[in-house]
């Protein structure tokens, strides 16, 4: 690994297995000479292509956590797993689970900067959103987001999972920012409750972060891609409903 620049650097998450969006962002990073990329996991669990994402990812110079759905493909056996498992752990073989098994579950790429794949405390857990008993999707009190800080020296907070760009701001200068989904702009999941969750927009997600005397600076970016590919793989792999999200990112 080269010299990671924690003054000026990428955030990527949530790629699910969609290789030809991963590829759109890091041709994104790379044209705005951006060199470093924290990458805040949930990379090789998808319809689409586990195990081109995953050999993708292990020839990048990047630093990478855990996500849920990777200590999955590592922990639950086969016929346990939940579909989009089962297609990425039929894909891989021992050399990229066991480049999973090297990931930490989070990470201080320095004094200033925490990454967690949900929060500190959990890889399954939504940070900032929180899911009414209705299944709706709604932005916690600042109070409640920043409880999940205590304990943790950081200025800049990193996570992922729920597929949400967001940025909340905390007092002192804190920042939470989850850079939205390279892979998957929506999905359905059943816990709590039953909920859609859908960013509403077809584009791959990051976000570039820069240190400046004021704070953090931060942008969000969308980046378009064809994903005709990634539809047709999920189709072959038993999951046609990927169709309109990969194409809309609205979830019907
Ligand atoms: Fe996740």
């Amino acid at each position: 690994m080269s010299m990671f620049n924690t003054e000026h650097f990428a955030v990527i998450a949530d790629i699910h297995s969609n290789a030809d969006a991963l590829t759109a962002v890091l041709d994104d990073i790379s044209n705005q000479n951006v060199e470093s990329i924290v990458n805040l996991g949930d990379h090789l669990s998808g319809p689409m292509a586990p195990r081109e994402t995953a050999e993708l990812l292990m020839a990048h110079d990047m630093l990478s956590i855990c996500g849920n759905h990777d200590r999955w493909l590592l922990e639950i056996e086969r016929e346990d797993m939940g579909s989009i498992d089962q297609v990425a752990f039929d894909q891989l073989d021992e050399s990229h689970l066991n480049w999973l098994r090297q990931m930490p579950t989070t990470l201080a790429l320095s004094d200033e900067i925490f990454c967690c794949h949900g929060t500190p405390s959990s890889d399954m857990t939504y940070w900032m959103e929180g899911v009414s008993a209705e299944g709706e999707i709604f932005v916690k009190p600042r109070n409640e987001i920043e409880k999940e800080t205590v304990g943790i020296e950081a200025s800049l907070f990193l996570c992922g999972h729920t597929h949400l760009q967001r940025r909340v701001d905390l007092p002192e200068g804190r920042v939470i920012l989850n850079p939205g989904s390279v892979g998957c702009p929506g999905y359905i999941d059943d816990n709590p409750v039953h909920h859609v969750v859908q960013s509403g927009t077809g584009a791959a997600c990051y976000a570039l972060i820069e240190k400046t005397v004021h704070g953090w600076a931060s942008t969000f970016k969308h980046v378009p891609y064809d994903p005709s590919r990634m539809i047709e793989l999920a189709k072959s792999s038993g999951h046609p409903h990927w169709e309109e999200r990969l194409a809309t990112g609205w979830v019907g």
